[in-house]
């Protein structure tokens, strides 16, 4: 079967059913009796014989109605007489018109515009096992079936994906322990580091609410009053704002995580993936072109590249710090806008990912699927870092409203292991609903539990009252944009300054545009003075 790979996740479900009402002796009076009678009937028959019907093709099938009800002719709506009104007993036309009336789910609220595809993690290492008890560290050379989804962040669902943009990197490893997924963005850092910020800081990115365009007074104005972005604003308006598609850019996961040992030892670790492919980057022009030409670039590219066997990959690292070295280190390692320098702390390989397979049908398997930084296995944890302890809470709470309550049931983000414990029912559930399990914790069929993978007294320990975290700027923010500044080619440094001097020449407010050039200014007087002649000559020439 073509779709094997992905409902995998729903057959383990079903057949636990089964497996879970075998093993008890003797089995409870409901199961026996439903054993006992000479018909059974199988729950699962109906998505299976749906399942494999989708890779036939429509020349060997028969045209029907959702309910599997061969119908004649599509185009031929029931009306009374020649020239009367419809019949509504016309089911096909009411079920067609109704379903189309229903295809739009919520688009994400923030990288809505993206692709992806399927392959697998590999782990090439021992040094992961070294510092996490997660399983799928453990063996040298195990394949992992991941999907991984990029995007564009701020753009609507069906904008340009070559966008001046942050890229979203998103990564779903099914491991034999559950899902872990690895939300990561193509730049190391990020433009908050408080996570009150992040709703106002999109608006300023998405549309004006009168105008409904795009808004470079509001991105600037946010910009340039929250200085901590600079470093991210540079690189965005570097030539690595516009990567040359998805294939030739890395991703980091910004955020420290910790790794954690069974004994309870742990580590803080930023993970990266770095591309086999070779990092490549359109210019300003060349991005705009395609916008216009090809807005579509980056989906066509990595989708032709795996259906011609050229399948990307990418190599996965861990930068490790033990807690004590944390203490000591030249940046607060929970600060997302600042970057571990990997001559600081040195990048060691642990894997290798490899794109293989295309959707077979993007909704089902990318629009659908759920990616969460809290999707986190034993082994693996998150850091205090306020923006991720944010997005612990976010990325799930969106999936309930996106995609309902059972997300987790959709066969893209089903896990490949059993899922035993007392969440049920609720809308659209598509699997067993765990049977006749009870749903809640009984004695008299009591569940297992895992025991923990650590002892919970070993982690930090927090003290003191609530405080307000706010995130002041100081002079430590202006290292990472000047360090930034001074590793750019001639070339990088001209496109930096011509990209960010177009943009902001179209900022009608004065004071906007030089409390951001005051920025630029206090990383390096000539960057700032370059970009202020740039503004200038931007504004002369409009
Ligand atoms: C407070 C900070 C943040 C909040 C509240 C937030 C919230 C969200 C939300 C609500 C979505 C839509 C999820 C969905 O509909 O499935 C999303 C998508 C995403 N975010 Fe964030 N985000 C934050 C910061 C970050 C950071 C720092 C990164 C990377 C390091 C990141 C990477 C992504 C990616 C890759 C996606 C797309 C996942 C996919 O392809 O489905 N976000 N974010």
């Amino acid at each position: 079967m073509k779709f094997a790979h992905l409902a995998q996740g729903l057959v383990v479900a079903q057949s636990t059913l089964v497996l879970s009402a075998s093993a008890l002796s003797p089995p409870p009076f409901a199961r026996a009796i439903r054993r006992a009678a000479d018909f059974t009937f199988d729950l699962f028959q109906g998505p299976q014989v749906q399942d494999d019907a989708a890779v036939e093709a429509a020349t060997d099938l028969t045209y029907t109605t959702g309910g599997g009800i061969p119908h004649p002719q599509p185009y031929a709506a029931l009306r009374a007489g020649d020239n009367g009104p419809l019949l509504l007993q016309d089911f096909h036309l009411i079920e067609s018109l109704a379903h189309f009336d229903r295809e739009r789910i919520p688009e994400r609220v923030v990288h809505a515009r993206g692709s992806g595809a399927h392959g697998y993690f590999q782990t090439t290492t021992d040094v992961a096992k070294k510092y996490s008890a997660a399983d799928v560290f453990q063996r040298v050379g195990e394949k992992t079936p991941i999907t991984v989804r990029f995007s564009t962040v701020g753009g609507e669902k069906g904008s340009a994906d070559v966008a001046r943009d942050p890229r979203g990197f998103a990564i779903k490893l099914r491991t034999k322990k559950g899902i872990l997924d690895w939300v990561f963005n193509n730049t190391p850092v990020f433009f908050i580091r408080d996570p009150a910020k992040f709703p106002n800081f999109i608006h300023t990115q998405k549309r004006n609410p009168q105008t409904n365009l795009k808004d470079h007074d509001m991105f600037w104005d946010y910009l340039s009053s929250n200085a901590e972005s600079l470093y991210q604003v540079m690189r965005l308006f570097s030539d690595l704002g516009t990567p040359d598609g998805f294939r030739h850019m890395n991703g980091w996961s910004g955020h420290t995580y910790k790794l954690v040992q069974d004994d309870g030892s742990w580590h803080y670790v930023k993970i990266s993936a770095y591309t086999d492919q070779g990092v490549k980057n359109h210019t300003n022009a060349e991005a705009t072109k395609l916008a216009g030409e090809n807005p579509d670039y980056s989906t066509q590219d990595l989708f032709q590249a795996i259906e011609r066997g050229d399948y990307p990959s990418w190599t996965v690292y861990f930068q490790v710090l033990t807690p004590k070295e944390a203490e000591t280190f030249k940046w607060n390692v929970l600060d997302l806008t600042k970057e571990w320098g990997p001559e600081d702390v040195p990048l060691q390989e642990v894997g290798k990912f490899y794109l293989t397979q295309n959707p077979e049908n993007h909704f089902a398997e990318i629009e659908q699927a759920a990616f969460s930084p809290s999707h986190l296995v034993a082994g693996f944890e998150p850091s205090e870092d306020p923006v991720l302890q944010a997005r612990l809470f976010a990325y799930p709470d969106t999936h309930r409203y996106r995609l309902g309550v059972n997300y987790q049931q959709i066969p893209v983000n089903c896990p490949f292991n059993p899922v035993a414990n007392f969440q049920r029912d609720g809308a659209m559930v598509v699997d067993g609903n765990q049977g006749a399990r009870p749903n809640y914790p009984s004695t008299q069929e009591p569940i297992n539990f895992s025991p923990r993978p650590h002892s919970d007294g070993n982690h930090t320990e927090w003290v003191g009252g609530a405080i307000r975290y706010l995130s002041q700027v100081t002079d430590v923010d202006f290292k990472w944009p000047l360090i930034f500044w001074n590793s750019l080619s001639d070339t990088d440094k001209e496109h930096l300054v011509e990209n960010l001097s177009g943009h902001i020449g179209d900022v009608k407010s004065e004071t906007i545009r030089n409390r951001q050039i005051d920025l630029f200014t206090k990383v390096d007087p000539d960057f700032g003075s370059r970009v202020a002649a740039g503004v200038a000559a931007a504004i002369a020439a409009a």
